[in-house]
């Protein structure tokens, strides 16, 4: 039961207090809150990681969701309901977004979803302040929403007192097929809506609808919120929508987000990333460690002694990517006491490096390596060693080679050491094959 609804007029004098604006003042109690899920794992985006942390621009879904939010009129309660298993990351883009928007004073929650959107929204309306009169349900996948449509479900909520949705009108002919593909007649579209969010509704009437819904064993049944108010027997109306306000739902959505931020912000440079690594390993005090460096074997030298293979090139390498990355270190992701990467060759450990780099929105740019020792002498398999690491990286690499002089530790033979230097750069889009839209406006 949706209908068009013309633009929101001010508060009734005769409506609750609800509809009346509220916490605009700092540290005012919340009469808003916005419920964002983000507990979805977005398998149509075919990403490593759950939809909401997925990078667009170098930041998360969700940081740029939170972001709209933050930009609207009023201080909001926010809730962020994310997956069971990615709260304390969740909270830390909170944290960000809050910091970042100068908006300590916002309540925030962070709780787990569910395994359908409706249990999401479900644990979202759960953590609710008792203050909150009305209740905005958006989807973290809607990143680009402009905080103003936010404001406007907001008051049209207010101005109406029952649900509201942004909607935008079908502007492709839309066609009624048989399974077979053949065309059975064409849609009037004159009176269809793709309904975006945030959704809008009056608290009660949202709980209530919720309530009937599991009492009538209809709860699973319904994709969207409006969906669910509408079938309990509550009004529901569409306002205008917003462009921006599109769902990231396949790789295709995700590119073209990435274009129309890059557009709209022409002048920044994409900015590359370095990082730099240290690895120091003694020589073992037996004949029977092999030495390797630089992912290869080295028969008849001294090994090096460690958790691993020693091979101080390669790790060197991993900590230069990790710390571009903003990842960490190796020994925060690999760490001794996992038994996988006992006496592991440093291929084990770039490899996987290398994986989460790209899953972080980077390729490598290129890597330079200085080792530093008395043995072996590496400038005859320098070019092996290029080879073999420069394909883990599917980058160029330079493996330079030096001693001391006879000063210091590497000087007197007690062990080698390498440092690294890496840049990475951000993932580039790929061309769309349509052009975007680059109207702000709706
Ligand atoms: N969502 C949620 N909990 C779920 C399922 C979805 O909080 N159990 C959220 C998603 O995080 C997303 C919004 O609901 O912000 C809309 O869902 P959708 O775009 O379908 O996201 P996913 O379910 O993550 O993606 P997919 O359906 O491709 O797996
Ligand atoms: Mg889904």
């Amino acid at each position: 039961m949706t209908a068009p609804l013309s633009p929101p007029t001010p508060p009734r004098p005769d409506l609750p207090s609800w509809t009346r604006r509220s916490g605009t003042a700092p540290g005012s109690i919340a009469t808003v809150a916005v419920i964002v899920v983000a507990a979805g794992s977005g398998t149509r985006l075919r990403n490593t990681e759950p939809k909401a942390f997925v990078l667009l621009s170098g930041r998360s879904l969700l940081d740029h969701a939170l972001d709209s939010i933050f930009g609207m009129h009023e201080t909001v309660q926010i809730v962020v309901v994310a997956p069971g298993d990615r709260l304390a990351d969740a909270h830390a883009i909170a944290a960000q977004a809050s910091a970042r928007n100068a908006q300590p004073t916002a309540a925030m929650t962070v709780v787990a979803g569910g395994r359908t959107r409706q249990d999401s929204v479900d644990a979202g309306m759960n953590a609710l302040d008792l203050s909150i009169e009305v209740v905005l349900v958006h989807d973290a996948a809607r990143a680009l929403t402009p905080a103003s449509l936010c404001d406007a479900v907001v008051d049209a909520v207010r101005s109406t007192g029952h649900g509201i949705i942004p909607g935008l009108p079908v502007v492709d002919t839309i066609k009624r097929i048989a399974p077979s593909g053949a065309v059975l007649g064409t849609v009037d579209r004159s009176d269809l809506s793709a309904v975006q969010t945030p959704q809008g509704f009056p608290r009660t009437l949202l709980s209530e609808a919720r309530a009937w819904a599991v009492r009538n064993g209809r709860f699973e049944a319904f994709t969207d919120d409006a969906a669910l108010v509408a079938d309990a027997g509550h009004p529901v109306s569409v306002i205008p929508g917003h462009r921006l306000a599109f769902k990231i739902t396949t790789p295709e959505d995700l590119e073209r987000a990435e274009l129309i931020l890059q557009a709209a912000t022409p002048h920044s440079p994409v900015m590359p990333r370095i990082g730099m690594g240290l690895d120091v390993h003694a020589y073992a005090d037996d004949d029977n460690t092999e030495l390797w460096l630089a992912g290869l074997f080295w028969p008849g030298e001294t090994g090096l002694s460690g958790h691993s293979d020693g091979d101080v090139a390669a790790h060197a390498i991993c900590d230069a990517l990790l710390g571009a990355a903003g990842l960490g270190d190796i020994g925060s992701i690999f760490g001794t006491a996992d038994p996988r990467f006992s006496k592991a060759h440093g291929e084990v450990f770039l490899t996987e490096t290398v994986r989460l780099v790209r899953a972080a929105g980077y390729l490598v740019g290129n890597v330079s390596v200085q080792i530093i020792g008395n043995r072996p002498r590496f400038s005859a398999r320098r070019g092996e060693a290029e080879t073999l690491l420069g394909g883990i990286l599917s980058a160029p690499i330079n493996i330079a080679a030096t001693t001391t002089d006879a000063l210091g530790f590497t000087g007197r033979g007690e062990g080698v050491a390498a440092t690294a230097t890496a840049l990475l750069y951000p993932v580039p889009s790929t061309v769309p094959s349509q052009a975007p839209d680059l109207n702000w406006e709706a």
